[in-house]
């Protein structure tokens, strides 16, 4: 028989009403495997909007009523608040034997993130973290492509994002919420860090041993958060140069990794992949040298900031981990090593960019 995992979704602002709801009442339909019972939200307009989206979900102001009312009949919970949030309500949600589906940044702090791992290992439930840029298609075709060996190994990657704002939550409740650390706990690199920094880690197959950052903020009048971050991390297996910004004039990522035999450049969905031809020379200042290049244009809906079309592919992972016990995996563990390497950002932002050695056994 197949299983119906039971859900509920804590915070229905943009990423649950855009993106999380939309994707569970879609895959409800079709494959059946999913059912949100229950939301809760702080604002009373947004209780009113998710009653409306899911009329028989049951809605709650507060998500520990929430919790304490539901989770005999609960299989997961999704929690789509701010990150300041996150630790307290995945602690709850999995010491009461619930799975948890959590977004990005997992936890705002290094000692939180372990301890939620921790957490998830001793109750026996899955900590799962949104990382679903890993499941746009222009980033799967990236995947393919280093697996397939063309590239050789990566040697290093850079990371550029432009945003020509910061994003914006509902404005029933505190659309700005991301510019102030009290919710946030950061500014740009909290809010889109762990975006940047999980990829690089899976193209340089490793996790970063040190930092050096930068960050901006363009308006210290109006927020106190960082709208710039600007950084460079060393791996065992290379380097990653990563530019995350909230004042761009355009809003799009571009990504380049180099390989040993040759390099894709991805501007959204556009992909130049470039190839050293083998019957070529070593150096182009001696005339031999030739690559082999091709143009792909690969549909992933960069401009929809709520990412709909990639969560399904995230949450079959999910759903993966629970039938296979894998409490905190590779995800939950690149989310930890996101969370350090944020703040690590921070520490060497604050103290005029000085390296910060990052310990994780690789
Ligand atoms: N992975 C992605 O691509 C992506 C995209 C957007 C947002 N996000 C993440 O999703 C989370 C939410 O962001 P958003 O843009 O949807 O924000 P939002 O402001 O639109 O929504 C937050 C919602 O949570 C509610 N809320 C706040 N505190 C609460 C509490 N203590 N209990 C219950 N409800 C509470 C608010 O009323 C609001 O409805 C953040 O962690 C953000 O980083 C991820």
């Amino acid at each position: 028989v197949k299983k119906r995992l039971r859900g509920a979704v804590i915070g229905y602002g943009f990423i649950a009403s855009k993106g999380h709801i939309p994707a569970y009442l879609n895959r409800q339909q079709k494959q059946g495997d999913v059912e949100i019972v229950a939301i809760a939200d702080i604002s009373p307009l947004r209780r009113a909007s998710a009653a409306v989206a899911l009329p028989t979900a049951h809605i709650y102001s507060d998500y520990l009523e929430l919790l304490e009312k539901e989770s005999s009949d609960l299989d997961f919970i999704d929690i789509a608040v701010p990150p300041r949030d996150h630790f307290k309500m995945a602690s709850e949600a999995l010491t009461r034997g619930l799975h948890v589906l959590c977004e990005k940044p997992l936890t705002t702090s290094i000692q939180e993130a372990k301890l939620i791992l921790e957490t998830a290992k001793n109750a026996r439930r899955v900590i799962f973290p949104c990382h679903n840029y890993r499941h746009a298609p222009v980033i799967k075709a990236i995947d393919k492509i280093i697996e397939s060996g063309r590239l050789g190994k990566i040697k290093s990657v850079s990371l550029i994002t432009f945003r020509n704002t910061h994003a914006k939550g509902v404005h029933e409740w505190e659309k700005d919420w991301r510019r102030h650390t009290k919710w946030s706990g950061g500014g740009i690199a909290m809010d889109h860090g762990s975006h940047s920094f999980y990829l690089a880690f899976n193209w340089l197959k490793s996790y970063p041993t040190s930092i050096t950052a930068k960050i901006s903020n363009l308006q210290p009048e109006k927020y106190d958060t960082e709208d710039n971050l600007n950084c460079v991390l060393s791996f065992p297996t290379g380097v990653a140069n990563i530019q995350l910004s909230w004042t761009a004039g355009v809003r799009k990522v571009i990504y380049a990794l180099q390989g040993e035999l040759g390099g894709i450049t991805v501007d959204d969905d556009d992909m130049e992949i470039s190839i050293i031809k083998p019957t070529s020379g070593a150096d182009v200042a001696q005339g031999a040298v030739t690559w082999h290049n091709e143009t792909l244009k690969i549909s992933s809906d960069w401009m929809d900031a709520s990412h709909l079309n990639w969560f399904d592919s995230l949450f079959e992972e999910f759903k993966t981990a629970i039938e296979n016990d894998q409490f905190a995996g590779k995800q939950a563990l690149d989310a930890q090593a996101c969370v350090e390497t944020i703040n690590a950002a921070y520490l060497s932002a604050s103290d005029k960019s000085r390296e910060i050695e990052m310990n994780r056994a690789n």
